[in-house]
């Protein structure tokens, strides 16, 4: 594509020009936005950058070894994993309001990429993954203040006290498709380009009440279920209309574990079980959404794996309601 390499090659130019022989660090969540400019600046400047990927243990089944597989093994990028997993864990028993679950996430988070951050030597900048969409919506950056919105989103770095980098923000021009675009460009894979919104707490929010090994357990491989088969129902889709996250497509699909269980059989036994949610939603701009009408044996074939395949689950319910009033997420 002769236009975005020629947006890279500036790209590129820019960052090497403002970064000179300095050191950068990023911090690599495993979405899109981080990735793409990971691989950007890693062109640009090579092993000058070092990539901080702090896991919380809540990303989705396949995650962690997706980025170690893509930033270390195909990239060569300096990677740093900090296995924040038992510490978060900790900080999460107990802890059932959502508001609260996302501050302890967020807060933590940039303890831990920082205490990494400081004691690297020398680095002068920290490379974001700002896009043009973000700076809308918080509209408050340079009034110091929050991105206000129902629910508390961690994209703003507050950098602790005595602590100083310039920022490097390559794709604060740029909207999403054209963030998917560059990363395409840059050789990431399609399913980490085509990743669908996730975020930023991970699973936390999609286990309602307390998050603990046992639910985590479940959600992540009921979860890895409905994203196999509806990934495999969106490629369908894309095959016939040659378009990603068409109106047909659903934009985000996953599983969400309540703090329930419910009365089933199997065989001669009664189970008393987990439920599994399953919700997927059609929207262009997740400020609204409608329920995707997936046909019948698509969400047949959901259910029947995850009760067969998931140790702990005896029952699966599809979510339809559209937002408003629901939220796409539950927490
Ligand atoms: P709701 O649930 O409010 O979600 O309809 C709208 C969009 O935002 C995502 N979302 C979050 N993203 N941190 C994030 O980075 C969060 O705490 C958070 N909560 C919701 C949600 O997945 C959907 O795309």
């Amino acid at each position: 594509n002769w236009t975005m390499d020629n947006i890279i090659d500036e790209k590129v130019e820019a960052i090497r020009q403002q970064v000179g022989d300095s050191k950068v660090i990023l911090a690599l969540s495993g979405g899109v936005d981080s990735s793409v400019v990971a691989a950007l600046v890693h062109r640009a400047i090579g092993d000058q950058l070092t990539c901080v990927f702090v896991n919380h243990g809540m990303l989705r089944k396949g995650e962690p070894e997706m980025v170690e597989e893509v930033f270390r093994k195909q990239f060569n990028v300096p990677l740093v994993h900090v296995h924040a997993e038992e510490r978060y864990a900790k900080l999460l028993a107990g802890v059932t309001d959502p508001e609260q679950k996302r501050r302890r996430i967020g807060t933590q988070f940039w303890k831990e990429f920082f205490s990494v951050a400081q004691k690297l030597d020398g680095v002068k900048y920290l490379a974001q993954g700002t896009i043009y969409p973000d700076i809308i919506e918080s509209g408050a950056r340079k009034t110091g203040g929050k991105a206000s919105t129902i629910k508390s989103h961690h994209n703003l770095i507050p950098f602790p006290e005595g602590v100083h980098f310039d920022l490097i923000e390559p794709l604060d021009h740029f909207f999403k498709d054209e963030v998917r675009e560059l990363g395409v460009s840059l050789g990431l894979p399609a399913k980490m380009v085509y990743r669908q919104p996730f975020p930023g707490p991970g699973l936390a929010i999609r286990i309602i009440g307390e998050v603990t090994p046992e639910k985590l357990a479940i959600l992540k491989n009921a979860d890895a279920i409905v994203r196999e088969e509806l990934d495999a129902y969106n490629e369908r889709l894309f095959q016939e209309t040659g378009e990603r996250n068409s109106e047909h497509s659903c934009w985000q699909y996953f599983a969400v574990l309540p703090d329930i269980k419910s009365v089933g059989v199997m065989g001669d036994e009664r189970t008393y079980q987990r439920p599994v949610i399953v919700r997927a939603v059609e929207s262009s701009d997740a400020m609204t959404a409608d329920w995707a009408k997936l046909p019948y044996d698509v969400i047949g074939q959901i259910s029947s794996r995850i009760v067969d395949e998931v140790d702990g689950v005896n029952r699966v319910v599809y979510d339809v309601t559209p937002k408003p009033p629901a939220t796409i997420e539950w927490e």
